[in-house]
């Protein structure tokens, strides 16, 4: 099964893709994170990306189409993978069906998760991941079982990114509407558009979604 998780930042796409793929055994795709690792690095193509991710701007579609192009081909792919912050623009969606044209894959579905902007603000700004291995939190909706502890890797050092503060937030939310929910109509027409309402509690979404693709 491939699938996409839209939606605005902050909507979900990454608590629900990996809890999707976890219980489907399919690889989840972040091209945000895949960004941020290249960032992390010190590569050509995280050189390129960290001023424009710090902005809250869209990295260019030629970097994103040739991560996801070469990625989709890995072994660990072949079962099924969910492409979550990917594709954001109509030009990485039509590189993304010319691609899977190309590899004679399919696309199952699009998950378009559904959140009003007031909400979209209160999730990022609370958000933090494990430093050690990127499992995600929130200072309100979901926190570790045992205070300070990871549940996952049980490390006690947290992290919260630097694109997650109020200017550079706003920025990204128009990038939203501005690039990439013109993918809303464009899924529509082609009939892979499954909508849920993101703003129920994370495990009502994820029984949403778990409906949707049934
Ligand atoms: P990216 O990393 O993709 O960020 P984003 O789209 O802004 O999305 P987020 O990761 O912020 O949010 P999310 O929807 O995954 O929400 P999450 O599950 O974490 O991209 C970052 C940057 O990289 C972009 O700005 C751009 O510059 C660049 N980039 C990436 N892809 C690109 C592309 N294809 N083209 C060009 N540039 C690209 O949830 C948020 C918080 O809310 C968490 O704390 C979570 O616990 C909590 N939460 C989740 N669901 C609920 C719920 N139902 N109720 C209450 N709290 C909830």
């Amino acid at each position: 099964m491939n699938l996409i998780f839209l939606g605005p930042p902050g909507a979900g796409k990454g608590t629900q893709a990996e809890m999707f793929a976890a219980a489907r055994g399919l690889k989840q795709l972040s091209t945000g994170e895949m960004l941020r690792a290249a960032v992390k690095a010190g590569t050509e193509v995280g050189k390129r990306a960290d001023a424009v991710m710090k902005t809250g701007g869209l990295v260019s579609d030629d970097i994103v189409i040739g991560i996801i192009a070469d990625r989709i081909d890995e072994p660990d792919c072949q079962g099924g993978f969910i492409l979550d912050g990917f594709p954001r623009t109509l030009a990485q969606a039509s590189a993304l069906d010319r691609l899977l044209d190309e590899k004679g894959k399919t696309l199952d579905a699009v998950v378009e998760i559904r959140v009003d902007d007031a909400a979209l603000i209160e999730r990022i700004s609370g958000r933090y991941s494990c430093a050690k291995c990127g499992a995600g939190y929130h200072d309100l909706h979901k926190q570790p079982k045992t205070e300070g502890v990871c549940d996952q890797c049980g490390a006690t050092e947290f992290t919260r990114r630097a694109d997650d503060n109020a200017e550079t937030v706003k920025k990204r939310l128009l990038a939203y509407y501005r690039e990439t929910a013109p993918l809303i109509g464009y899924y529509y027409a082609k009939d892979h558009l499954k909508s849920v309402d993101g703003m129920a509690a994370i495990d009502d979404v994820a029984r949403q979604i778990d409906q949707a693709l049934s």
